[in-house]
């Protein structure tokens, strides 16, 4: 079974290459101007009206921004929305009054308004960014970038590809519904879209050659959709998840990538010229469709046998968890469809739907669900008592993973956003090392609006 987004296309002509990026290439000195607008894009291609939507510098996805690790980031950005916006740096180690997040660590940006977001790279890896107010109106309608910080020394590849991921509902001329808030949306799955996109279009092909090595950074901007590939004949080895470095190890399985994740694969191109390899999305049962297609060119190969250079990538500089001296939080979901709120709440049309620890913020006011000290160690368990896949994402820290469902994690891995499976749970450590109060939520927005969200409060 297809999704809406192949029959939408059914008839129309094969897209040709892959959707170039608009690369901004900046120098060190001076700020990068960023600014957020009203634009028109073709997101499904030749047949189809273009979409209006919300967009940094004209296009979905936004300007990939590059920046070296030790650099400083000064982005001027200026609001050309018809509302109040910020800008929070998914994954990204930063000051506080630099995370972005309204009523929290800044003030909004209103229409017409400017802000000066500088702050240190400390990491390398695949980060991204997006707005934090009003946020699942304000992705799902487009504003959603790459940050990439480059490592001093990067592994050796041919070509450095981005792929960020996104799903739209669309209506049959190719327009954004307007039923932004569903009830349906907030208790289930969140606004699933129908039309999954890479790099804001649907890539029939990428074209590739025979021998090279690429590395391909994956982001999932999508408001919902989880992402599950399978990249069909051959053996992707993952070198980082979220921006962190892993040990090297092939992939096992389909690559599951949900809203928030990154994940920075290293694929050589072991196929023969002229070939075609299906890169497969089949995370829903009975949804599975073709996200793209590796398309190898006619040339000879690059290369016999893969690139002999290694492709571990230096461990960012991220303080280790003190784990005898850790503080224990546990964090409790409850609440979605099929389950119910703790504490008397009642489920209603405008939410809440979900809890945290028996709390259900609808507003902006949260009390910290947990104060520590600053460089205190923190192990926060997550047990997920609803039937539902929650994506949680903690703003400021990375996060060491140590166990899945009660169990050791396979290697040291860090992130920042962990998926939590239907009545799973997940254990996390992290330094709180930065002073402030940061957010603790759901990436799937219409749960985080819907009451999964909750204040880390760092003093
Ligand atoms: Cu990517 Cu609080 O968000
Ligand atoms: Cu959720």
């Amino acid at each position: 079974m297809i999704l809406t987004r192949r029959r939408l296309l059914t008839g129309t002509a094969a897209l040709g290459a892959c959707a170039a990026l608009p690369w901004r290439a900046r120098a060190a000195a001076g700020a990068v101007t960023l600014a957020a607008a009203p634009a028109r894009v073709s997101l499904v291609g030749k047949g189809y009206s273009e979409t209006d939507v919300w967009a940094y510098g004209g296009t979905v996805p936004g300007p990939a921004l590059r920046f070296r690790q030790g650099d400083t980031a000064r982005i001027a950005f200026t609001n050309g929305l018809p509302e109040p916006t910020t800008i929070h740096w998914h994954g990204l180690r930063v000051p506080n009054a630099m995370d972005g997040v309204p009523h929290l660590s800044q003030t909004t940006v209103p229409p017409g308004g400017a802000f000066h977001y500088e702050f240190a790279l400390k990491d390398a890896g695949t980060f991204w960014y997006h707005p934090h107010e009003n946020s699942a109106r304000q992705l799902a309608r487009g504003l959603t970038g790459a940050f990439i910080v480059e490592e001093r020394e990067p592994p050796r590849v041919d070509r450095d590809l981005l792929w960020m991921l996104g799903d739209w509902r669309l209506d049959k001329q190719a327009r954004l519904t307007d039923d932004f808030g569903h009830p349906m949306d907030g208790s289930h799955a969140g606004r699933l879209g129908n039309t999954p996109t890479l790099n804001g279009a649907i890539v029939e092909e990428v074209p590739v050659r025979a021998g090279e090595r690429l590395r391909l950074r994956l982001v999932n901007t999508a408001n919902a959709r989880v992402f599950g590939l399978d990249f069909q004949g051959h053996a992707p080895q993952v070198i980082a998840l979220d921006g962190q470095p892993v040990e090297p190890h092939p992939l096992q399985g389909r690559l599951v990538l949900a809203p928030g994740q990154r994940a920075d694969l290293i694929l050589d191109l072991q196929g023969k010229p002229g070939e075609r390899f299906d890169v497969v999305d089949s995370f829903y049962p009975r949804q599975t469709y073709r996200l793209t297609r590796l398309a190898y060119g006619s040339e000879a190969p690059l290369r016999d046998s893969p690139l002999d250079a290694p492709v571990r990538l230096a461990p960012n500089p991220l303080p280790a968890p003190d784990l005898a001296a850790a503080v224990r939080q546990d964090v409790v979901i409850e609440g979605g469809a099929m389950g119910r709120l703790p504490n008397g709440m009642r489920m209603t049309p405008e939410g809440p739907f979900w809890a945290l620890n028996g709390e259900a913020p609808m507003g902006h006011a949260m009390k910290p669900l947990i104060t520590v000290k600053r460089g205190q160690t923190v192990v926060m368990q997550f047990v997920n008592d609803t039937a539902w896949w929650h994506p949680m994402h903690l703003h400021g820290f990375p996060f060491q993973v140590l166990k899945r469902n009660g169990a050791p994690v396979a290697r040291t891995e860090w992130r920042d956003t962990e998926l939590l499976p239907p009545q799973g749970s997940a254990e996390i450590a992290f330094v709180a090392e930065e002073a402030g109060d940061w957010m603790l939520h759901c990436h799937v927005l219409e749960h985080q609006e819907a009451g999964m969200m909750a204040v880390l409060r760092v003093s």
